[in-house]
């Protein structure tokens, strides 16, 4: 099989019995007419529960600063928990957890949940976390992540997850610019097998950061760590107190209070705060994975992504409770101890939707097909993708191996900012692999040139979107104007997206990647800002420049090129040391796949590295206008 699409003619058809079946057949089904997204979601979000309903829909009187759901009453863990407690989903499973050993299977009923989540709560407000504070959460994929953040959202307080791989650097950073009083960490996480020292990281990173009054551990290793006795409390002593135990009512909130704080990198300076809020990102989550996932009572939901990153937020954490479904959870990553493990999981859980991404997807590929072979796969219904482009062959691996060709893939395009899906097939939808299908309802999106038109159908251009969604982010924490100067002021009135892009003659969306200087590795996302930044953090460099170049698995690997100081000689020792300092001051995600020693970086007249250049260079590629160069 050839990697080159022909667009017109790879085209997977539904089964037309089971596309019947399907809540929604077709966008234009649902659309009515496609200018009325106010009624659409409004209609959605009157499925919901509110505590007083809103005034105003939408209110566009200060854009790009949109409000959703203006006036109403609301708090997303209402809809998650509180609300299911009335009725038979009181004793449905909403979590199934298993250790990366596979020898702990935790499962959490929505009334069990609920306890937890009381628990957790009592325990932050006795820590003096009160509504509108900010809470960093540092911890592995366990349970008590999500009651973590389902706690802070019960009594208004703001979460800031750092994923439980970044250096201390990164969380020291992120704790300073939210300016968080706790931090919940756990002693240590289970990584292949080995223990990543979390609490060490935390204390580091506590070190420099003065607001921070109390640290929050919560027991997973047992690895000896060290406690100060003043700030640090393990989490079993605290949920034994009279305080933590009891009721914790559900702080009433404004649909546009924050929720949460996500940091994501940009393509210039510090990674950016992305603030979403109650009300709108609820009916936002809510709407489209039900739509998309065409999620039934009976399901059982698999993400695999961590709650570190925005997908595990919207579509581990928030998305399938507001929906009551049963979610799974598992700690450890595809290939360990074997590359049988996800599919033994999908076997033995009987999971019906695996919602992952392409990198897993091609690393897994590598393997071959005796290992999922090895399994019963047919309770499967449906299967996703998300994080980065997916290549055709691993799309058709995916559809063929693992879905035995009956279940269509849903290929979500969406990000951090957005909240929710933006770009995405329905399952009963014809589908082009690779191709991110049409716009979610209410959304338009467009390919444009540099000067803002739209360019004709088949060609690549900037990918923006027109229309206002309850999902989006509200403003970066702190920098309102970065927020308009990022997304809104490019294209006046349309949201840029930073990925470039094709639509084809049936409307479909083909994102071909990130225009910035954001870099995807293996669906993460990294600025070259902060992986130069972390380059001359060390000693012998004076600078560095990074590129993302096309990588068989990880879809994009970082190439590095970096100017000594005098007085330092390129060696391969000199190369393993900068490695693992990128490894301990950004995150092991960040590692470089190459560092090339350099004499001096491409850079223009006014000083700026020309990265541009350096990735054609080392693709061997025409050079293009180098007229800016400085000699
Ligand atoms: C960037 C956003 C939102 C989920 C996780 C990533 C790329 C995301 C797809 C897809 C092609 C995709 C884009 C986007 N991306 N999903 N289905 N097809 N590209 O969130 O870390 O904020 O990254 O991921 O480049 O801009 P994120």
């Amino acid at each position: 099989m050839t990697d080159a699409p022909d667009l017109a003619s790879d085209i997977v058809t539904p089964d037309p019995e089971a596309a019947q079946a399907y809540r929604i057949r077709d966008w234009d089904e649902v659309a009515g007419p496609a200018a009325d997204f106010r009624t659409f979601w409004e209609d959605r979000a009157k499925e919901l529960e509110w505590y007083e309903p809103w005034h105003t829909v939408l209110d566009d009187s200060n854009a790009p600063f949109y409000s959703w759901f203006t006036g109403g009453k609301v708090n997303i863990v209402h809809n998650c928990v509180d609300r299911w407690l009335k009725g038979p989903t009181r004793n449905k499973l909403a979590l199934i957890w298993v250790s990366e050993d596979g020898q702990e299977t935790r499962t959490f009923s929505y009334f069990s949940l609920n306890r937890e989540v009381m628990t957790w709560a009592n325990v932050l407000k006795a820590m003096g976390v009160s509504k509108g504070d900010r809470v960093t959460i540092y911890l592995p994929r366990i349970p008590e992540i999500v009651f973590a953040m389902l706690a802070c959202a019960k009594i208004g307080a703001v979460h800031s997850v750092v994923f439980a791989g970044f250096s201390s650097d990164a969380i020291k950073e992120r704790i300073l610019d939210s300016e968080s009083n706790l931090v919940i960490t756990a002693d240590g996480s289970w990584v292949n097998g080995k223990v990543f020292e979390l609490k060490n990281i935390v204390d580091e990173a506590v070190r420099h950061a003065p607001t921070v009054e109390n640290v929050v551990v919560v027991r997973r290793t047992n690895t000896e760590v060290t406690m100060d006795p003043l700030r640090d409390h393990w989490f079993s002593d605290l949920e034994t107190l009279p305080i933590a135990k009891g009721q914790c009512s559900t702080e009433v909130l404004d649909a546009e209070d924050p929720l949460y704080i996500l940091y994501t990198s940009g393509s210039t300076g510090r990674p950016k705060a992305i603030l979403h809020t109650h009300g709108g990102y609820m009916v936002g989550v809510y709407t489209t994975l039900k739509y998309v996932f065409d999620l039934r009572d009976e399901d059982r939901w698999w993400c695999t992504a961590d709650p570190g990153w925005v997908t595990g937020h919207s579509y581990l954490v928030y998305g399938p409770l507001l929906n009551g479904a049963t979610s799974f959870m598992y700690e450890g990553g595809p290939t360990y101890p074997y590359p049988n493990r996800w599919w033994q999981l999908i076997e033995y859980y009987g999971i019906n939707i695996l919602y992952t991404a392409p990198t897993a997807i091609r690393s897994l590929m590598r393997f071959g097909e005796a290992w999922p072979n090895r399994h019963d796969l047919s309770s499967l219904r449906l299967l996703g993708s998300v994080g980065e482009p997916i290549n055709p062959e691993a799309w058709h691996w995916y559809h063929r191996v693992i879905g035995k060709g009956r279940c269509p893939i849903m290929d979500t395009w969406w990000q951090t900012e957005t909240g929710a899906f933006q770009i995405t097939p329905v399952p009963s939808m014809p589908l082009k692999p690779g191709s991110g299908g049409k716009p979610f309802f209410g959304q338009e999106a467009e390919v444009l040139d540099e000067k803002g038109n739209p360019v004709p159908d088949g060609q690549e251009g900037f990918l923006v979107l027109k229309n206002p969604w309850p999902a989006m982010m509200r403003t970066l924490y702190k920098d309102p104007d970065r927020y308009v100067s990022t997304y809104w002021s490019t294209y006046p009135g349309k949201y840029l997206t930073g990925d470039s892009a094709r639509r084809d003659a049936d409307g479909y969306f083909w994102v071909i990647g990130r225009t910035d200087d954001v870099i995807k590795v293996s669906g993460h996302r990294l600025g070259t800002a902060e992986v130069e930044s972390a380059f001359v953090s060390h000693p012998a460099v004076a600078e560095a420049a990074a590129i993302g170049l096309p990588h068989e698995v990880k879809g994009n690997a970082i190439h590095a090129y970096v100017v000594l100081r005098v007085g330092y000689e390129p060696s391969e020792d000199l190369e393993d040391e900068l490695r693992q300092h990128i490894s301990r001051h950004l995150s092991p995600i960040a590692k470089p796949d190459q560092i090339d020693f350099v004499a001096a970086l491409p850079k223009t007249r006014s000083g700026k590295i020309m990265r541009r250049l350096l990735k054609a260079r080392a693709l061997g590629q025409p050079e293009g206008d180098t007229t800016t160069l400085d000699d």
